[in-house]
């Protein structure tokens, strides 16, 4: 079985056409209890996507959904041109973490591979392969020298490159990425961002990534994603990061300020955000 190399870019001859993906309508909930709706919008190829909002505001659970795990209430959702169906190897995850225990000694590499192993590869596929797969995978997020280190032993920012090397295994098309840099200091979050940004650039995976901070991503986005109050809203940012965008969105009055540095600063709203953005 011939496997594309990280560096080739994905889709070939996939024969998709249009956008990668496409909400209408988009409804979701939990039991009673509605987390957003009337949700529309689409991204190509290649695009990179901050997901901001506060806390409890369904972004996860706009995941879940593109990942099949969850089915919309009302409206139509297609990823690749089809309902999401769960298990797609199109797509790379790298869920949202909180902690690893300091004690965890499973391998770096070991944790990749798992991440490429199973139905992805289908029968036949051998050891070997995957750990050649594993070592490409580890290689695009400079983490190479990591490959033998116990999880565990591993800072914060490292970890992270990890969890990044372990979704690229299956040389996905679409990255989603629930908070990658929740936990990495300013320069540390810098350099994720531009690892992802590469990968966007050089292999046009298409990439959402959840943050809390849109400061660090901000010259790399094409679009934003602005879950909110039960509402969804997407644009560039410029658009989506207005006065005017987030206080309808809201329902209340919100401001979108610069600091000193040019950083971008949002007051006000249901649930500030500690003056520090989204
Ligand atoms: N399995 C579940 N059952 C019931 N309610 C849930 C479930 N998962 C999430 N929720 C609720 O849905 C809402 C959205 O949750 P979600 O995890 O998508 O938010 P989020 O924007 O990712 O938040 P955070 O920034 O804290 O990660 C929350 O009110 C949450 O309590
Ligand atoms: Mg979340």
């Amino acid at each position: 079985m011939r496997r594309e190399g990280l560096d080739d870019p994905p889709g070939g001859g996939s024969g998709d056409v249009g956008s990668v993906i496409r909400a209408d309508g988009l409804e979701v909930g939990y039991r009673d209890h509605v987390v957003w709706k009337d949700a529309s919008f689409t991204v190509e190829r290649g695009e990179f996507i901050a997901l901001i909002g506060p806390n409890g505001a369904g972004k996860t659970t706009l995941f879940r959904l593109l990942l099949g795990l969850q089915r919309p209430r009302a409206g139509t959702l297609t990823v690749f041109g089809v309902r999401p169906e769960r298990g797609n190897p199109r797509i790379g995850y790298v869920p949202q973490r909180h902690t690893i225990d300091n004690e965890t000694n499973v391998e770096s590499e070991t944790l990749v591979r798992l991440g490429g192993s199973g139905a992805r590869w289908g029968p036949g596929f051998s050891w070997r392969a995957e750990r050649e797969a594993a070592a490409v995978a580890l290689r695009a997020v400079g983490a190479t020298e990591l490959a033998h280190r116990p999880l565990g032993a591993l800072s914060g920012g490292e970890l992270q490159r990890i969890f990044l090397a372990e979704a690229l295994i299956g040389n996905p098309e679409m990255l989603l990425l629930d908070e990658p840099l929740s936990n990495l200091d300013l320069r540390r979050s810098r350099e994720l961002v531009e690892l992802v940004h590469g990968l966007v650039q050089s292999r046009h995976v298409t990439t959402l990534l959840v943050a809390h901070d849109i400061n660090p991503l901000i010259e790399c986005l094409d679009k934003v994603i602005y879950v909110a109050n039960g509402h969804v809203a997407t644009g560039r940012p410029d658009e989506v990061l207005t006065s005017e965008g987030l206080s309808a969105l809201y329902g209340v009055s919100v401001e979108v300020l610069h600091d000193s540095r040019n950083n971008i600063v949002i007051v006000g709203g249901e649930n500030p955000h500690e003056g520090r953005g989204p």
